[in-house]
């Protein structure tokens, strides 16, 4: 079940640029992914040959375009198994557009002072930050669910915090900080069985490993295209069709009208009514062809290859004295994402010392400030890996390692 790496790499033009006269090493596929050329075709197809507007024009091109657009939420719909793909996925500009959709349209509407909004001690900003919003607007309060000190979420906190006044479990199923996968379906049985609602972050999951969200038995689930191949500009919000129907508008305007009079107006029937204005034709249609390309691979195989690079990663940086790891140790148990601290040398030194030798990862916050300051950390380095990683690029991260002790250990040693 596994496929030719260097043969794939062919396939992604930028894997051939010299950084400081080295191979490029890219080690950042957590905060975006490159693209294949497969892709980068339909972006340049689309407008080379049948650019239009969507759904309103009656002409070739702009029904060549509407097929290809639509031909895509069936893509996206089929790629997580969603059970109507027709209406069950909205797309948006990303996942934060998507999970803000769901707490402005499904919070306002249903959310009351009391209620409780449950979400993890591991979420990015953007599955947090928004409910925080509403919850202010609607008197609702905020609560999350504690991680042990292997990063894991601890299960009597789970089933203590889900209760009767729970009304949405807002969850990432992989973190973009530890890699740690949660057991969202478990979850998601517990949450129903209160009477709450689902929204599942698939920010990290969704581009690295099978996702059903029929097992899942999520009411939400969220994700980018640009993390999994495709371009920026677009996300999904797939919700049940129950879901979906049960909200308003999140943003009124074109396309998402039945009928309009001065006074007032109905709403178009899903997913329209949640598509306000002209979407992101060309990027949604591009993000359709890293659908495929991801499905001719199998996401199995995408899993697989993960989790031996990253478990090779994990091996190799707990070998060298003075890197902390954070997170399961147990590529099996995680997603393709290794943070880790070296010695006390500033995670952002040491990306620029990384960057010298043209290997590039991330280093910072990673929009989890809560998360930082429960693993004690000000800032954390993170290597993440994809689909066209290869062993030795691990062999460079940890060779640009030693070269950062050589710069600067001895300067922050001195300094202490
Ligand atoms: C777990 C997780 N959730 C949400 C996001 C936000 O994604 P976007 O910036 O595409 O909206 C990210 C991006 O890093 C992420 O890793």
């Amino acid at each position: 079940m596994t496929y030719d790496v260097e043969q794939i790499r062919r396939d992604f033009p930028i894997l051939e640029r010299k950084v400081r006269g080295r191979p490029l090493v890219y080690l950042d596929n957590a905060a975006t992914t490159q693209k294949p050329r497969q892709v980068i075709d339909a972006l340049v197809h689309y407008y080379e040959h049948y650019n239009a507007n969507i759904h309103r024009g009656l002409h070739t091109l702009a029904e060549e375009a509407t097929a290809a657009y639509e031909g895509a939420r069936v893509k996206a719909g089929r790629f997580i198994n969603a059970a109507a793909p027709e209406q069950e996925i909205i797309f948006t500009r990303n996942t934060t557009e998507s999970l803000n959709l769901v707490a402005n349209a499904w919070g306002r509407k249903f959310l009351e002072p009391g209620d409780e909004i449950l979400f993890t001690a591991m979420e990015h900003h953007s599955n947090l930050v928004p409910w925080q919003m509403i919850a202010l607007e609607t008197g609702a309060k905020v609560r999350y669910i504690e991680i042990d000190d292997d990063g894991r979420l601890i299960g009597d906190d789970v089933r203590a915090k889900i209760n009767e006044r729970t009304k949405v479990v807002a969850i990432t199923q992989m973190s973009n900080v530890l890699g740690t996968i949660n057991p969202v379906r478990e979850i998601a049985e517990l949450a129903h069985r209160a009477g709450a609602i689902v929204v599942v972050d698939g920010a990290q999951s969704v581009p690295h490993m099978p996702v059903d969200v029929r097992e899942l038995g999520c009411d939400f689930l969220a994700f980018s295209s640009h993390k999994m191949l495709g371009p920026t500009g677009v996300g999904v919000l797939y919700g049940t069709r129950e879901a979906l129907d049960a909200m308003d508008p999140f943003l009124g305007g074109g396309e998402m009208i039945k009928r309009v009079t001065y006074e007032r107006s109905t709403y178009a029937d899903l997913p329209n009514k949640f598509e306000a204005g002209t979407p992101n034709i060309a990027d949604v249609i591009a993000f359709g062809a890293a659908i495929d390309y991801l499905e001719a691979l199998g996401m199995e195989a995408v899993r697989e290859h993960e989790i031996a690079i990253t478990q090779y990663a994990i091996d190799r940086l707990s070998a060298m004295d003075g890197v902390k790891v954070y997170g399961p140790r147990e590529a099996a148990d995680k997603g393709g994402a290794v943070t880790f601290n070296y010695r006390d040398i500033h995670p952002h030194d040491l990306s620029q010392v990384l960057d010298q030798y043209a290997v590039a990862i991330r280093a910072g916050h990673h929009c989890a400030q809560p998360l930082m300051r429960r693993l004690d950390a000000v800032a954390t380095a993170r290597a993440s890996f994809y689909l066209y990683n290869r062993h030795d690029e691990v062999d460079a991260l940890i060779e640009g390692i030693r070269a950062s002790d050589r710069i600067f250990g001895n300067v922050v040693r001195a300094g202490a």
